[in-house]
């Protein structure tokens, strides 16, 4: 079947197969490695991307699903000058990460959950993210990464950004 997706800013058509998930699409067709592959069955988290501005497990997607649809992963974040999206550079800043590979799936969920609740207390953002696994770090620095980001983003919607 032939797709037209939109990944990262960039439109892409293709030929695939219906059964082709869209994680395997993004990884072998598109070389978009960042979005990594974790359990494969909705579990863990590690695959999520946007579709169409909200957060998806692309294992869980099939790559014809997304036709016609805007796909953000990891590698879109940024700016185009390398400026770390302000959830990225929180996730730095406060050691949010031990292996990294849940850090992907877990940087899209949570700039999905700031899109939705800008001020989450600690408990909204362990619920936001209760679908986003992490075998290292025991949780507490990521926490404290998304609320730092909070802060940013709000900071930077009134002009103050730092
Ligand atoms: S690889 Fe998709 S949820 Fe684990
Ligand atoms: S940092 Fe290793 S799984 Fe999260």
């Amino acid at each position: 079947m032939r797709i037209t997706v939109d990944v990262d800013g960039t439109k892409y058509t293709d030929e695939v197969e219906p059964r082709l998930l869209l994680v395997h699409y993004l990884r072998d067709r598109l070389g978009k490695v960042g979005t990594v592959v974790g359990c494969e069955t909705s579990n863990c988290g590690a695959c999520t991307v946007h579709l169409n501005g909200r957060s998806v497990k692309s294992c869980s997607v099939l790559a014809v699903q997304a036709d016609g649809s805007e796909v953000t992963t990891v590698e879109g974040l940024a700016e185009e000058d390398g400026t770390l999206h302000p959830v990225q550079r929180a996730f730095h800043e406060c050691h949010a990460l031990q292996c990294g590979y849940c850090t992907p799936g877990m940087i899209m969920a949570s700039v999905d959950l700031l899109n939705e609740n800008p001020d989450p207390d600690e408990q909204q953002v362990r619920e936001g993210l209760e679908g986003n696994l992490c075998r290292c770090t025991g949780y507490q620095n990521i926490v404290k990464a998304v609320q730092q980001a909070a802060g940013d983003m709000r900071a930077e919607s009134t002009g103050g950004a730092r």
